[in-house]
């Protein structure tokens, strides 16, 4: 599939419905967006199918705070590509690390950043459960544990 990704410059026009996909919570979305840089994936039809928000953490580290590809555009590669490009983009940025924070129960998440070079540094526990009201699971299992993922640029 063909697909271009490029720099939002106005962040009103920010993929909403998209990034509530990768984190249930308006409000933090809201707060990273403002410092952020967001990214959106367009397909050949130019139909917004996926995006990312990058922020810097330092002047050598920066991270990826949502990632969300639409439901019927997953599993395809699109997710792989936007990693690839936040990969591409912070080296040429002049970042030395590239971070990403996942939750304990998200399999697929932290097997898809393992492959592509991403690796565990920590472990936040209880972060879900101190930081999101409602009680969530995935996979069968509870969603309490914050992991960040990290790669060197
Ligand atoms: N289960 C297991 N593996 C899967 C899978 C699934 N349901 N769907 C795809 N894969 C595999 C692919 O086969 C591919 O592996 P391969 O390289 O060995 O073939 C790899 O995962 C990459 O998949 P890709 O198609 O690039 O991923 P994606 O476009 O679906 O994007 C997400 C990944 C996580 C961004 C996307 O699924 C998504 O938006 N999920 C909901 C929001 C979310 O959870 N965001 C992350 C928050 S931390």
């Amino acid at each position: 599939m063909d697909i271009r990704i490029y720099k939002l410059t106005d962040k009103n026009l920010a993929p909403f419905e998209l990034m509530l996909l990768a984190d249930p919570s308006r409000e933090m979305i809201e707060e990273y967006l403002v410092k952020g840089t967001c990214f959106v994936v367009e397909n050949d039809n130019e139909d917004v199918i996926g995006c990312y928000v990058l922020k810097s953490n330092s002047p050598v580290e920066v991270e990826i705070m949502n990632i969300a590809v639409a439901e019927r555009y997953q599993g395809k590669g699109v997710g792989k590509q936007m990693l690839e490009h936040a990969n591409n983009y912070a080296k040429q940025s002049g970042y030395q690390q590239i971070v990403i924070a996942t939750a304990n129960s998200s399999m697929y998440q932290l097997y898809l950043y393992q492959k592509i070079g991403f690796e565990m540094l920590r472990i936040e526990r209880d972060f879900f459960v101190n930081h999101y009201s409602d009680k969530i699971e995935e996979n069968g299992i509870p969603t309490k544990h914050k992991v960040v993922l990290g790669k060197d640029l």
